[in-house]
Formats: structure tokens, sequence, C-alpha cells
């Protein structure tokens, strides 16, 4: 009964990816990264995406921007508008204008570029309508009523407690216009009553999900992209209709990232 659509996404190659900062507990300098098994197992990613009828597009990869690979990060585009991040942490600056640049090159108008922290699709997650939005660790709060002024949608102001899960993408999966999963433990007391009230069918994930970064996945409303060591999460969303499908990320999970934080969504005006 679940039906997919066609996705249009952007991805960055992590021809550069390092961990030689650490901005988030996930990322140790001390331990070895494998950058050529990372380029590997991103290129899984993009041919998953591919092989489900979804359009991939790439912006290069920058020298020096070893967390550019998170593409998810650069911006949150709606109705073929674009508003293009602004990093918390000095590391990440750079990577905004060259976001910003592939966007305005690339058939979204005049992309806005965030006047406080807002770190794009990684705290800014779209359901049917509603734009839920995270803060907390990265995004400003005050950035969630720049995006709504922009956007003209409401906006779900959710706060993260817990800093292994500092973006909203690491604790909230967007499955279709109406479902989504999440890990309660990861957001405020009166978050996870926001999301149990608007939300009362979610898929709930287990402590083991979460800690594989089981929520850090895509969906296209019936093919569930997700980290492969998920298995409770993929068993739940079977029995829900949804078709997991799981990849290794195992490199770019140094860097606190996986599946959803290396897809940014391009939304048409359509
Ligand atoms: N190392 C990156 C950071 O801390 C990982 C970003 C992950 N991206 C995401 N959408 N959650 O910023």
């Amino acid at each position: 009964m679940r039906t997919a659509r066609n996705r249009h996404y952007l991805m960055c190659r992590p021809t550069y990816f390092d961990v030689v900062y650490s901005i988030n507990p996930w990322m140790d300098p001390a331990k070895p990264v494998d950058t050529a098994l990372a380029v590997t197992q991103w290129e899984q990613l993009r041919r998953v995406y591919e092989d489900l009828g979804h359009t991939v597009e790439l912006i290069d990869p920058v020298d020096g921007l070893p967390d550019m690979v998170f593409a998810a990060n650069g911006a949150t585009v709606i109705d073929g508008r674009a508003l293009v991040a602004k990093f918390r942490d000095a590391e990440r600056v750079a990577e905004a204008p060259a976001y910003r640049d592939w966007l305005h090159t690339h058939g979204f108008a005049d992309p806005r570029t965030a006047e406080v922290v807002n770190e794009g699709e990684g705290d800014y997650l779209l359901v049917g309508d509603l734009l839920l939005a995270g803060t907390g660790f990265r995004s400003d709060p005050r950035s969630h009523a720049e995006a709504q002024e922009f956007f003209g949608r409401p906006v779900i102001s959710l706060t993260l407690v817990d800093p292994d899960y500092y973006h909203l993408d690491t604790a909230l999966a967007v499955l279709d216009d109406e479902t989504i999963a999440y890990y309660p433990p990861a957001f405020s007391p009166g978050s996870q009553a926001v999301l149990r009230r608007l939300f009362p069918e979610a898929v709930i994930a287990t402590d083991a999900d979460a800690r594989v970064f089981g929520l850090n996945a895509t969906s296209d409303g019936l093919n569930v992209v997700l980290p492969q060591g998920a298995t409770d999460l993929a068993a739940q969303l079977r029995t829900r209709g949804f078709a997991p499908v799981g990849v290794d990320l195992s490199e770019l999970l140094k860097a606190g990232g996986s599946v959803k934080c290396c897809t940014l969504e391009l939304r048409s005006g359509s």
C-alpha cells in the first residue's frame, strides 16, 4: 500500500573526508580514518539511491573541508527555495558558501544564507506540511523563527538533550508525509510530549538502533535507506509496510554521520 516517490538528492563525495577535529562526541581525531573505504561506502549509498530511481547530483568536495560529505547540513530546500546553512563551528563555516554557489548555479534562484546558526537538514526535517526543527546543540532556536518566516511553513521546535544526538536527523527520521521514527530519550520531556501528540503512531527506536545511527535514514515513502546495524528498526519498518535497505557507512560514523547526513533533498516547487 505504500508508494515510493522519486527524490532529487545532492551528495558530496568524501574525497577529503577525515576526522581531524572534534565537534561532536563521536569524533576522535586519534582514531585512524580510512578515506578510501569511506569513498567506497559512500559510492554504495549513491548506487542504492540510483537503483531506487532517485536523481543524485554531486557538489565538488573541497580540500580542507573534511565534513563536507555531510551534505544535509548545507541547506534546507523546500518549494524550490533554499535557506543556506550558517554553521556553528569555525571548522565548517566555509562549507556554506560552497553549497550556496552550487544551489545558485543549479536552478535555485537567490539562495538565502541564514542569519543565525542553522545547520540545514541536520536540524530541519519536513513531514508533510510541518517543518520539524531541532535545537539544543547546533541550530540556534532563533533560526526556527527565521525558517518559518522564509518558508511560510509551520515550524515545530524540538529540543535535543543528549550530546550523542546533536542534530535532529540523528534522533528522528521522516518515513512519509505522516509518519516518523524517533528515539524519545534524545528529546526534552516537553519535546517528547509534542512528538507523542503530533505522531501517536510513530515508530519508536530502541537504544541499540539509535547507537548505530539507525534514525539517520532517508525514505521515499516506501524504501527506507538506513544504517545496516539498525536491525530492530528495520524489523519494525517491515511490519509497517516499509522496505528497509541497509547500508554500511561505518567510516562516516567516525565523524558522527550516516545516511541522512550524506543526503540533501532538493525539493522543487511542484
Ligand atoms: N562531523 C559533522 C559535524 O559534527 C557530522 C555532521 C552530521 N550531519 C548530520 N546531518 N547530522 O558537524
